[in-house]
């Protein structure tokens, strides 16, 4: 069509679904992004696959949802099927008609849908992007791989309705073709841990409660993790809170998780999350029971400390308000509106001011009674009118490392890390990014930290120091300065009564 006043510029079909694998996907989320059209659809089983297939790997997304008649799935094939303006079911997940083709593409290059609702026939849609490609035009094609026929045709025979989603040549995960190559399928193996590490996170309101759902990754059943730890006993619950946006609820409710002390080790590890006690503490959004912030405070201003470690705020809202909390395509991104900042602050200020107060309760009776000298492990020194950092020979661990350095070995080796900091580095790391640095320990396993209190109170129990002026000692060494309340642990833990 022509005209004098306007011309048609259609998109290049070639570059388009070229630019449309670079959505920021990781295969986690990616996965993520399907299941959720999984159970908009009314799923109660899904199931996801990864098959190395000897070096052809595959994966697979399967539910037994409600399914989609041939126009459906012809629609749900196209960029931008649905208008990200139009007002959605309760309890859908979607938003912008794109997730199942910027999912997919960000991983593979052929994309395959089989999908059949019940009492209506099975029908197969394929995108492959080297097609595509070479013809530049948004062929469709009506035709499944041999491989993927094979796996349709095995769910489906168990299957009334539901849909099928195929992942083929996912260069993206793992590129070219690798027979026998043990170093890449464990590759794809720890793709497929780090899915299932997601979904336990992102989708576990949805494995209890009225609406269960059952998540299978290479037909394991996958647990739920709770961020809140909503079963202990130990774990403070504040009065929830309901807020507004444009007449839409926002529903608050802040937990306190267990001080160390209360919960067993093995609690305390599964507790940690996968990214530790300190980056899991924050706001928690939920969009219609999906996971899609984990642990951020979102408000300008506050920021993760140490001592708010316990605090995690779940805040549930429905798809209404999408545009208002900027929710992005990948479901991965909600901005608080301006109009309920305010509020959140306060709740996350008064959660934070809980955390402390259980936080450090245990380390405060034994900071407050130490009057000792400090052991840090680095001092200033002035050599030839310069500064430099030398390493505290006094510090008890380096002291008595010392005594047994008859070769001099270890003093040499405390000169040559003496005399290469990398303080350019450091300093520049530390202007540019100090948020990003990490704490003393942070994100090592509690072991490594328990495990030199020991070490240290057996040393100044043998060079005659009491219980308690060997506890006070510890308590006035690096790194347990910052952590007095590891120190009661330890205290507790040994029976030594620090009073
Ligand atoms: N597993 C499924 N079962 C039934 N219908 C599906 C399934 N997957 C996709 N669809 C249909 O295809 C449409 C397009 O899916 P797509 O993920 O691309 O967009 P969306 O879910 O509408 O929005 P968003 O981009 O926010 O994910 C969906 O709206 C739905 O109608
Ligand atoms: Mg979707």
């Amino acid at each position: 069509m022509y005209s004098e006043d306007y011309e048609l510029a259609k998109p290049n079909a070639a570059s388009l679904m070229q630019s449309l694998r670079a959505f920021g996907y990781d295969t986690a989320t990616a996965v993520a992004d399907l299941i959720d059209n999984s159970i908009t659809a009314q799923a109660s089983r899904i199931f996801i696959q990864f098959e190395w297939n000897d070096g052809n790997p595959w994966i697979s997304i399967a539910d037994d949802g409600f399914g989609m008649s041939e126009s459906e799935l012809f629609e749900a094939m196209k960029t931008g099927s649905k208008n990200p303006l139009d007002v959605r079911n309760a309890d859908d997940l979607g938003r912008f008609g794109l997730g199942l083709k910027t999912a997919s593409f960000s991983q593979c290059k052929r994309l395959t849908v089989a999908s059949k609702k019940k009492d209506d026939q099975l029908y197969v849609r394929c995108w492959d992007l080297d097609v595509v490609s070479v013809k530049n035009d948004w062929i469709l094609l009506k035709k499944a791989s041999d491989c993927a026929l094979k796996i349709i045709q095995d769910y489906f025979a168990a299957e009334s309705s539901g849909t099928l989603v195929i992942w083929e040549k996912i260069d993206r995960i793992i590129p070219g073709t690798h027979v026998d190559d043990e170093e890449y399928q464990n590759a794809f193996l720890s793709f497929a841990k780090a899915v299932k590490d997601h979904i336990s996170l992102v989708f576990s309101s949805y494995m209890y409660g009225t609406r269960k759902i059952q998540f299978y990754l290479n037909g394991m059943l996958v647990q739920m993790w709770d961020p809140f730890m909503s079963d202990n006993t130990y774990t403070t619950r504040m009065p929830g809170e309901i807020l507004y946006v444009n007449g839409r609820e926002v529903r608050i409710k802040s937990f306190i998780l267990p001080h160390q002390s209360k919960i067993s080790p093995e609690e305390y590890d599964q507790g940690a999350g996968l990214h530790g006690w300190t980056a899991q503490q924050g706001f928690y959004v939920y969009r219609n029971n999906r996971l899609i912030v984990a642990g951020d405070w979102l408000i300008p201003g506050l920021e993760k400390q140490e001592q708010y470690r316990l605090a995690r705020i779940r805040v549930d809202i429905g798809n209404e308000t999408d545009s208002e909390w900027n929710i992005d395509v990948r479901k991965s991104v909600a901005v608080p509106p301006i109009s309920i900042q305010k509020e959140l602050k306060r709740i996350a200020v008064a959660a934070q001011r809980e955390s402390s107060k259980i936080y450090r309760h245990r380390g405060k009776k034994l900071a407050r009674s130490v009057k000792k000298e400090q052991q840090f492990v680095w001092h200033q020194n002035v050599r030839n009118g310069k500064l430099g950092y030398e390493i505290n020979r006094n510090h008890p661990i380096i002291r008595s490392l010392l005594q047994t350095d008859t070769k001099g070995e270890i003093k040499q080796l405390l000169s040559l890390i003496e005399e290469t900091i990398p303080v350019p580095m450091i300093i520049s790391d530390y202007s540019e990014k100090s948020k990003e640095m990490l704490n003393p320990f942070e994100g090592k396993t509690t072991d490594a930290f328990d495990g030199m209190i020991k070490v240290l109170y057996d040393m100044y129990r043998s060079n005659g120091c009491s219980p308690n002026e060997a506890i006070e000692n510890i308590a006035n060494t690096e790194p347990y300065i910052y952590s007095p309340e590891k120190v009661s642990l330890f205290c507790e833990r040994e029976g030594i009564n620090n009073g």
